[in-house]
């Protein structure tokens, strides 16, 4: 697949529903009595497997017309907190599915489960669950200590207090659920906070759960109300436009229904220190953030982007949960600087889709941009541009849609090789992405 320079970006689209919500809606739906209702529920490979997941632990799915930025509405008919019946999972590509799913097997009376899923997964660690888990009296095994597949049988859980030794929303989410059926208040403590969409659902579904400075507290429960969740468009799958606006000419488009979590907009934050202009709706700015209302658990808005110039910033390890999935955006933002982009504490990349130190540093070095990797980020020399050429996607849906994005801000384009990869998140990317370049 190839990406030729673009002409500027414009007209207004409305992202592709959110892949962390739509994972958690399908997996606490399975968990409550009663009907769930999803709203918006994002179609990709990743979030299938999550329905197919519980499916195979005994809730029932019926899936309903898709709304016309392909969302599903789904109906969940769930199995209750101690009601999943044994089985295989494949959780395909799916690290989010692998890791907060078994925090709620492990507690049940009986039953046994196995996760496995493609072979990138089979390279993502799971020893950060399993370890916690294991504290809390479950009976948990992986290959080789820390490696799916990941092997469940259920037991009595007793409350820990945890802190947890690296900043991940799958681990926290995945304690909450064990937390639910354990003996006692389970307490979790973040080293920096991370998105919340689970803490946000649960309490809406009557779970007893609060936060206090860093730490997260929740009790066990008896049962689970989910009702109905509208699914945010997904800032990570926004973000690909958002810098591709900001990097051509010309550009002035519309992200509609974007959510806006502040565990996920990090990003944001991190444009405004690169001299970016943002704010409300009163007001000239290279983005203006609007329309900001709460239709759910979720906090979503409107966001107008249009070209900007750039200075190079630093990125620590206090920034990294909130931009985590962007951090290969604000390398490719790096190459458009003005001066030397460089991003630290980032050492997480290396344990997702694909090792995203390498896989980014190496392709946008093909491509032509003057940066070097390091054992915990990366440094970009910006050179206001890039040249272009040929990048694999090494079957990473993110690193496809950088080099998308990427070949549109170049000088000579860019072919992406394993384009099909982005089906994990967001198989409308291509088509959305032409609409707004006409
Ligand atoms: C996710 C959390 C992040 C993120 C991933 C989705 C989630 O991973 O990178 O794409 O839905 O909880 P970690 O929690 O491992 O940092």
């Amino acid at each position: 697949m190839t990406f030729e320079p673009a002409s500027p970006l414009s007209g207004e689209l409305r992202p592709p529903p959110d892949k962390s919500v739509s994972h958690r809606a399908a997996l606490l739906g399975a968990m409550a009595e009663g009907l769930t209702r999803v709203t918006g529920y994002l179609d990709s490979a990743d979030t299938r497997a999550t329905l197919r997941a519980v499916v195979a632990v005994g809730a029932e799915v019926r899936e309903g017309q898709a709304d016309e930025h392909g969302g599903l509405f789904v109906e969940l008919e769930g199995v209750g907190l101690r009601g999943p019946r044994s089985a295989e999972i494949d959780v395909g590509n799916a690290g989010t599915l692998l890791r907060i799913m078994p925090g709620w097997l492990a507690g049940q009376a009986d039953g046994e489960w196995e996760f496995d899923g493609d072979q990138s997964i089979r390279r993502r660690p799971v020893d950060r669950v399993a370890d916690p888990l294991r504290l809390m009296g479950a009976k948990v095994d992986c290959r080789d200590g820390r490696l799916p597949p990941l092997r469940i049988r259920g037991a009595p859980l007793h409350a820990i207090d945890y802190e947890m030794p690296v900043a991940s929303a799958q681990v926290k989410s995945c304690l909450l659920l064990a937390g639910l059926l354990a003996q006692g208040e389970t307490t979790i403590h973040e080293p920096v906070r991370t998105r919340d969409h689970t803490e946000r659902i649960l309490a809406a579904a009557g779970a007893a759960i609060r936060r206090d400075g860093d730490a997260i507290t929740i009790a066990p429960a008896e049962r689970l109300e989910v009702g109905d969740i509208p699914v945010p468009g997904d800032f990570s799958s926004a973000a690909f436009f958002l810098v591709a606006a900001l990097l051509v000419p010309g550009s002035e488009m519309s992200l509609r229904e974007v959510g806006i979590n502040r565990n996920r907009i990090g990003l944001l934050s991190i444009l405004s220190r690169m001299g970016v202009d943002m704010g409300g709706a009163h007001g000239d700015h290279a983005i203006t953030i609007h329309e900001i209302r709460e239709p759910g658990p979720e906090p979503v808005a409107t966001l107008d982007v249009r070209h900007a110039e750039l200075a190079g910033v630093e990125v620590g390890a206090e920034d990294v949960p909130a931009a985590i999935d962007e951090l290969p955006l604000v390398a490719l933002l790096g190459c458009f600087a003005d001066g030397e982009t460089v991003v630290s504490g980032a050492e997480e990349l290396r344990a997702k889709e694909s090792d995203r130190i390498a896989s980014v540093v190496e392709g946008l070095a093909g491509l032509g941009a003057e940066i070097e990797a390091r054992p915990d980020g990366f440094a970009v020399r910006g050179s206001r541009g890039l040249r272009g050429g040929t990048i694999d996607a090494r079957g990473d849906h993110r690193l496809a849609m950088l080099g998308a994005i990427a070949g549109l801000a170049s000088r000579e384009g860019v072919e992406v090789t394993g384009f099909d990869a982005v089906a994990v998140s967001y198989p409308r990317f291509e088509r959305d992405l032409r609409s707004l370049i006409g």
